[in-house]
């Protein structure tokens, strides 16, 4: 059994709470707080308790290094303004400073333990550095879905020092994505999209026994063009997906699930604003094109799916949809997900951008905070920071 934040007695306890705030920075600020909001519920829950609440999180990938432009001080800023109250920071996440300043905290006050990916051991999941983290609390609490997948000292090694609870997003994360493999309300389409299909595998795998139909758009379709003998121009192909690709045609054609590539798709001489564009038949691609969108006549078969959906998921861009002469695959694939009366569930950083931009983001079930976690969730895969979770009394 994995104990829950609510059901474990936390109240005016010390509490370190793994967030994931890897969030991205423009010129020192917070450029999109979808995690630090994402995270909020918890945080608000053991203030309310009387928590002296100590954040941890990594940003980008320092590698072991202090990296001045991947400091928390821009997060803490953006946090405190969405609490309303002051977050603190501390100058390193260890270390006797830091044990200092966690003992000065009252109930209810915030602090954010700086970068934990200054050091290597917490990448390395190194027991010492996890016994200094554990040694700053009474409980820990992991809320960090979206770095569930690795199996690092906050994520995972703590987990075994201290009474060891999910938290609130961590809950409805697991919650919303393991309904989509156990209990899926049916038909369940897959939309899967992105540039490459070896980062697909898994989950399509995974899908071809689990889901009724899986739409493919992005480039990655390049590498199934390819593999059917098709002309791809000079399309972003990756050529280690070619016969990944072969392998997974041949898995569907064994599979009750539909398995549709686009029929048609969208071209231009350069991925370019304002380049002269056309569809072509996906097996009547020139030569000197490249392909940067679903076509209307894909767009069109993929909605038709999506509208009698019972349940969606949503993975992956279908085109450039940054430059708007290559968006309209991905928006209205959008537009048809929250147009229908599925369940629908996204996942992954480039598609949370799609939907952001297209304005849909309020009218998506569940948006998830992880991008390669999500992934990993749904390929099957037990998450090392979940697993971790578990009761073993
Ligand atoms: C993410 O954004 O993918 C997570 O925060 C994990 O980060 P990582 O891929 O650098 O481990
Ligand atoms: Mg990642």
């Amino acid at each position: 059994m994995r104990r829950s934040l609510t059901d474990y007695p936390v109240a005016g306890k010390r509490v370190l709470v793994r967030v994931d705030f890897n969030v991205p920075l423009d010129g020192g600020r917070v450029a999109d707080d979808t995690r630090i909001r994402a995270a909020l519920p918890t945080i608000q829950y053991l203030r309310e308790q009387g928590c002296a609440v100590v954040l941890a999180s990594h940003l980008g990938r320092p590698k072991g290094q202090v990296v001045d432009s991947l400091r928390m001080a821009p997060v803490a800023a953006r946090l405190s303004e969405l609490l309303g109250c002051p977050v603190a920071t501390a100058d390193d996440c260890v270390g006797s400073a830091v044990t200092a300043a966690v003992q000065r905290l009252a109930a209810g006050d915030v602090l954010l333990l700086e970068n934990l990916r200054f050091h290597a051991a917490e990448t390395a999941n190194d027991a010492a550095f996890a016994a200094e983290l554990a040694a700053l609390a009474d409980v820990y609490v992991n809320d960090a879905f979206g770095t569930a997948h690795r199996a690092h000292a906050s994520t995972e090694g703590v987990a075994h020092l201290l009474p060891a609870v999910a938290g609130l997003l961590m809950e409805r994360e697991l919650a919303m994505l393991g309904d989509l493999l156990r209990d899926p309300a049916r038909p369940f389409v897959v939309v899967l999209g992105g540039a490459k299909v070896t980062d697909k595998i898994g989950v399509i795998e995974k899908m071809l026994s689990v889901a009724d139909a899986i739409l493919v758009g992005g480039a990655m379709c390049f590498a199934f063009f390819k593999a059917a003998g098709l002309e791809v121009g000079t399309s972003k192909l990756e050529p280690e997906g070619v016969p990944v690709a072969a392998g997974i045609v041949a898995s569907a054609r064994d599979s009750t699930c539909a398995f549709d590539l686009p029929a048609d798709v969208v071209v231009a001489s350069a991925p370019e604003a304002g380049a002269a564009v056309r569809a072509v038949a996906a097996d009547n691609m020139p030569a000197d094109k490249m392909g940067l969108d679903i076509g209307p006549a894909t767009v069109a078969s993929f909605t038709a799916r999506l509208r009698g959906a019972g349940t969606i998921f949503w993975n992956g861009p279908m085109g450039l949809f940054e430059i708007d002469d290559f968006a309209a695959g991905t928006r209205a694939v959008g537009e048809a997900v929250v147009a229908s009366k599925a369940v629908t569930v996204v996942g992954g950083g480039d598609t949370v951008s799609a939907v952001r931009r297209f304005g849909l983001e309020d009218r998506i079930t569940h948006v998830s905070t992880g991008g390669g976690a999500s992934m990993e969730f749904m390929e099957g895969r037990a998450l090392p920071g979940v697993v971790a979770l578990l009761d073993k009394e």
